[in-house]
């Protein structure tokens, strides 16, 4: 594996659940990477972000690739439920913008508020994918808090799957996937 990177990993089981008839959230657009990796797996993608340079960035990546499956948002992913109420898959690739500005990040507060907003509303069978950042100062309590909610959810209606890169020093990027339950099944 040539430095295969957790969000490679996490494209892999997107790739392996998500089809061309669900709808997906991409709740941290940035410069549109995973926006364009999604519309291209999926039938239709709404995307977040709060900053204004992420989503000139994320249109022009889209227009290049002639794609037309997506509705790009400038507003906290805090507000999703203004803009879809259905939706099977949702990605958090958190943190700052790379090369952008640092002091603009995803915090505990906005990321958790989403989060349970998400977890409510997300179709039964669906699953949340996060890419969390702990290498960065708040990045850090993000996680930390992250981790206490994690330990809160009730384990009858979600399963939580956490993959990481235990021999890694330096607090590496690990990923957690959140699966909704379908009631009545197993
Ligand atoms: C690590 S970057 C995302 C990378 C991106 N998915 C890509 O493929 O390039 C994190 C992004 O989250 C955005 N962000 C921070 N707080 C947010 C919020 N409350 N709602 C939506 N986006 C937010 C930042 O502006 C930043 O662009």
């Amino acid at each position: 594996m040539k430095n295969t990177h957790i969000i490679d990993i996490a494209h892999h089981l997107m790739r392996a659940y998500i089809t061309k008839n669900d709808i997906v959230v991409d709740m941290t657009m940035g410069n549109g990477y995973d926006t364009l990796f999604l519309a291209n797996i999926s039938n239709f993608v709404y995307a977040f972000d709060i900053q204004k340079q992420a989503l000139e960035s994320t249109q022009k990546r889209l227009d290049e690739n002639n794609i037309n499956n997506t509705k790009l948002i400038l507003d906290s992913h805090e507000h999703i439920n203004q803009y879809v109420t259905q939706y099977k898959y949702v990605i958090y690739n958190l943190g700052y913008l790379p090369n952008g500005d640092k002091s603009i990040t995803t915090t505990s507060q906005t990321t958790l508020n989403s989060l349970k907003t998400v977890l409510k509303t997300i179709e039964e069978g669906g699953i949340v994918f996060m890419v969390i950042y702990p290498g960065h100062e708040e990045g850090k309590k993000e996680s930390d808090d992250l981790e206490d909610f994690f330990k809160t959810i009730d384990h009858r209606f979600y399963k939580v799957v956490k993959t990481h890169l235990p021999y890694q020093h330096l607090n590496p990027p690990y990923l957690v996937m959140i699966y909704k339950k379908e009631l009545n099944k197993d």
